[in-house]
């Protein structure tokens, strides 16, 4: 089953959340679809589609002000939480280990996490991908459980730009081996940035692609609905 994952970032209100909740629950399809929403948006009435926290503390609860602890995600009904994606890890600073950190704390607490990772356009541009990636994931991972891996260049996310076919079957193809490696070869491995109904079907049958982050093309139906399509 491919799995298609919105990520709302800092974005989205109730009346949004509801619109796409009802949009989503109408669709027939075999895509797993998983909407991480802001902390605000995480409470409601179950549905068949999944819910995500975008990030998770270091912490349980606790004197942490200003801080979601795993056992508060979930309490919301949330099943799933994105750890280090490429705007924690820039804009505040997530090393690898902290990333490792939340993601044992999201399986501590029964969440799976989704762990992103992804290379600079410097690292891209220096030939150094594959290396940076390799370490990411190994660093990244937790020491056991299971989870979810989202490969995302950062030089493809909200950019427009996207890897090619040869480079993403390639990176995931290495994140595959990775994991196999190491007992892990279940693992979803996603692909993200910038995907949209106009090149998701170029990216869905890559071998080892086993679904898709999305960000901004998430926010509404009438860009959200024809990726799910695409998938199927
Ligand atoms: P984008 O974001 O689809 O807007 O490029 C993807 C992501 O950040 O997960």
């Amino acid at each position: 089953m491919k799995i298609l994952v919105g990520n709302w970032k800092s974005n989205g209100n109730i009346t949004e959340k509801d619109s796409m909740l009802k949009a989503l629950n109408h669709l027939k399809t075999n895509v797993k679809i998983i909407l991480c929403l802001p902390f605000t948006l995480l409470y409601g009435k179950k549905s068949k589609i999944s819910i995500g926290a975008q990030d998770i503390s270091l912490y349980s609860n606790g004197a942490y002000t200003g801080d979601i602890s795993g056992q508060m995600i979930v309490d919301t009904g949330a099943k799933y939480v994105i750890v280090g994606h490429s705007e924690r890890r820039t804009y505040h600073n997530e090393t690898n280990e902290i990333v490792k950190t939340k993601a044992t704390s999201a399986i501590k607490n029964r969440l799976t996490p989704i762990i992103c990772i992804g290379e600079t356009l410097e690292q891209h541009q220096s030939n150094k991908t594959k290396s940076v990636i390799k370490r990411m994931l190994l660093k990244s991972i937790p020491d056991s459980g299971n989870f979810i891996i989202a490969y995302e260049p950062r030089w493809a996310i909200g950019t427009g730009i996207t890897p090619t076919k040869t480079e993403t079957a390639t990176i995931h193809q290495m994140i595959f081996e990775i994991l196999k490696g190491i007992g892990k070869e279940k693992t979803p491995i996603l692909f993200g940035g910038s995907i949209n109904a106009r090149n998701a079907k170029r990216f869905i049958n890559i071998p080892h692609v086993d679904g898709f982050m999305v960000g901004h093309a998430s926010l509404k139906s009438e860009t959200f609905l024809p990726i799910i399509k695409d998938m199927n």
